[in-house]
């Protein structure tokens, strides 16, 4: 039996309705920017693997650093104990995050990095003897698929079946320039009228709505106005997390300064997975108490998991380098290049870049997961290029490794999209 035979037989994947889907395609190798099947075909992946693997697939530097730790401390449980991966690791991530995060909470996942967030902004109210029950969150966010995360996400596509189960959460509309007096007008509102214990917003780019951008001076006054509030900030970083924005993270574009920040996805350089939820000192404060129910009692068997923290220290020492810094800035440039080449091309409604993230916004008509979707996927696979449309949104989010000549294989194989429509 072959790999997608035995795959039908056994596996339910993710985002799948098997009714119809294709077979999944067995890849057998990956390598820098590349991706090979297993009949050796290969693909330049567009999109890092969704955002992880942005310092290139099979990197030697984070291979070495998690075979070394893996040979040393494999992993031990993370309530009690506590080493050197986790507290190196801690110490490295507040050196760069925003100045006011001082403490590190381990989780496995980004939406367990948001569910955490979640639970400490309730908590925190909560322990401090207010009732706030309410999450603001922004229209079209993604934040995961766990039941909080996706309480807060504003994709229906994925929530339908579930929305009655939810958090109580009040939605704005992602700022603009123009709209942002309006949209501040809207936070007032559910502020007077509600019990708001967080605002939750994938900072300046909300990724799985197809890389819409939005005002980062609006949210800014939205931010500013929530902290006057005591509605704690939480920045969900799990898309925009090291350097994909061209800063290191999108919470820089803002002067505000989340309260708390959830990271995952670019974190273990692709390698492992972990997430990681960041607060204030201000934020750990309210849980300490002599009574142990004010803790948080929140808990994944692979909290801080050694391996996978060798992976991320190995990750930030690469963000650091001056060749990824380099090539972040090179990668933006020319997306900015080829986007003003496309300036006027009748099939785009938008285009937009920001750091290594490029969206085009096709004329066209379909759904999320619809027949134009599936085409433009095929279209582009057939040309060795991995990318994942939403609906008529086809984006890009390279490894930051990607080469030149890659780099334009991708541009080439965009730009022929135009022909299917
Ligand atoms: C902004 C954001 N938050 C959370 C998540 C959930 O992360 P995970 O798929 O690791 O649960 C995602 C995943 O795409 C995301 O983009």
């Amino acid at each position: 039996m072959s790999l997608s035979e035995k795959d039908l037989r056994y596996i339910w994947h993710p985002l799948t309705q098997h009714q119809t889907a294709k077979a999944a395609i067995p890849i057998v190798k990956a390598k820098g920017a590349v991706l090979t099947d297993e009949n050796g075909k290969e693909y330049i992946d567009a999109i890092s693997s969704w955002y992880t693997a942005v310092y290139g697939h099979c990197n030697p530097v984070v291979i070495e650093a998690v075979t070394r730790q893996m040979q040393q401390l494999d992993h031990v449980v993370f309530s009690g104990f506590t080493h050197e991966p986790a507290i190196q690791l801690s110490e490295r991530l507040l050196q760069i995050l925003p100045e006011n995060q001082k403490k590190i909470f381990f989780n496995d996942n980004g939406s367990t990095a948001v569910e955490a967030a979640i639970k400490m902004a309730l908590q925190y109210h909560s322990n401090r003897g207010m009732k706030r029950d309410t999450i603001i969150a922004l229209e079209n966010g993604f934040h995961g698929d766990t039941f909080g995360a996706m309480s807060v996400s504003g994709l229906s596509v994925y929530n339908g079946p579930f929305e009655e189960h939810f958090l109580k959460v009040v939605r704005l509309t992602p700022p603009q320039d123009d709209s942002s007096e309006l949209v501040l007008d809207q936070l007032k509102k559910f502020i007077a009228s509600n019990d708001c214990a967080a605002f939750i917003y994938e900072p300046v780019l909300q990724g799985a709505a197809g890389m819409k951008l939005y005002s980062a001076t609006a949210l800014d006054e939205l931010l500013q106005f929530c902290k006057a509030r005591d509605v704690l900030c939480i920045a969900d970083e799990v898309m925009t997390g090291f350097g994909k924005t061209g800063k290191n993270f999108a919470s820089e574009f803002v002067k505000t300064l989340p309260d708390i920040i959830c990271l995952s996805k670019a974190l273990t350089a692709g390698m492992l997975p972990m997430g990681i939820t960041s607060c204030t000192e201000e934020v750990f404060g309210a849980f300490l108490d002599e009574h142990p129910s004010k803790g948080f009692f929140h808990a994944h068997t692979y909290s801080a998991n050694p391996p996978a923290c060798a992976a991320a220290i190995a990750g930030l020492d690469l963000l650091a380098s001056e060749e990824i810094q380099q090539n972040i800035r090179r990668i933006s440039q020319s997306h900015r290049e080829f986007a003003g080449t496309l300036s006027d091309n009748e099939h785009i409604m938008e285009i937009r870049t920001l750091g290594v993230v490029l969206a085009i916004d096709l004329k066209a008509e379909t759904e999320r997961y619809g027949a134009l979707r599936d085409k433009l996927f095929e279209h582009c696979m057939n040309k060795g290029v991995y990318l994942r449309p939403l609906g008529n949104t086809i984006y890009i989010v390279p490894p930051y490794i990607i080469s030149e000549k890659q780099l334009e294989k991708v541009y080439e194989t965009l730009s022929s999209v135009f022909e299917l429509l």
